[in-house]
């Protein structure tokens, strides 16, 4: 049943991905990233708590907890509508019934550039003065990688988009540390490097815009930077 369901899948990616290659945008470029050379999520986030002696995590999308159940702390609440985590609802619901804060939030739910951003404003007002936001998948290797709604099994979204966004504001401060297919950071300070845009329709931008203009749109830094710029 398993390998049917398996089947299926591939054959509906195989002929979006053919319907997609004559509608849709065409550059093929490839970001040359191996993950396999670079620490965890669960290692940056651990790093992070111990580093700012953190006591409550929230996640956002845990699926089958490999994330959730390897982060150590006092605190920790996880929240996915399907498995996973301690609240089994959407992260809108969650965040609509919550009065707790949190110094680590981790968004890894659906990764849709429109959600993504609802969760970062909806993190933002549950955040601790001294707390931190991470994104989970912000750094897509290619266009099939990034296209939403899915149609690669390999897949991070459009969450770059909302990181894009993001770097536009002038009240939280955002990197994009290069580990784990893309650890986006989000600090709650005045804007250190704020990007100016002559567009605010981020849901339009390209895969191309983001291989161009890799470095500047997403403000990278390398995993082992990631306390200096946090501190
Ligand atoms: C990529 S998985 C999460 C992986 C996990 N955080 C980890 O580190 O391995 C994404 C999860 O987000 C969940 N999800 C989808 N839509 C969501 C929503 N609106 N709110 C919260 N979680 C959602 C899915 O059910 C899925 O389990």
């Amino acid at each position: 049943m398993a390998e049917r369901e398996n089947l299926f899948t591939t054959i509906k990616y195989k002929f979006e991905k053919i319907k997609y290659f004559f509608y849709g945008e065409k550059f093929f470029k490839k970001k040359r990233y191996d993950w396999s050379k670079y620490p965890t999520r669960f290692e940056i986030i651990q790093n992070i708590i111990k580093f700012k002696n953190y006591k409550s995590y929230l996640e956002i999308g845990c699926d089958r907890n490999q994330s959730f159940l390897n982060i150590n702390i006092d605190k920790r609440v996880g929240v996915d509508p399907v498995e996973g985590g301690t609240h089994k609802m959407t992260s809108d619901e969650f965040f609509s019934n919550n009065n707790d804060k949190f110094d680590i939030i981790f968004i890894d739910g659906l990764h849709q550039y429109e959600q993504v951003i609802k969760d970062v404003n909806n993190s933002l007002n549950c955040l601790t003065k001294n707390g931190i936001i991470l994104l989970h998948d912000c750094l897509p290797r290619t266009l099939w990688n990034q296209i939403y709604p899915r149609i690669n099994s390999d897949w991070n979204g459009d969450v770059w988009k909302a990181i894009v966004e993001c770097r536009t504001y002038e009240n939280i401060d955002t990197y994009t540390c290069i580990a784990d297919r893309g650890i986006g950071v989000i600090v709650p300070r005045k804007n250190m490097n704020k990007l100016i845009l002559n567009k605010n329709d981020f849901k339009g931008l390209k895969y191309k815009d983001y291989y161009q203009n890799h470095e500047q749109y997403m403000n990278l830094i390398e995993h082992h930077d990631i306390f200096l710029t946090i501190e």
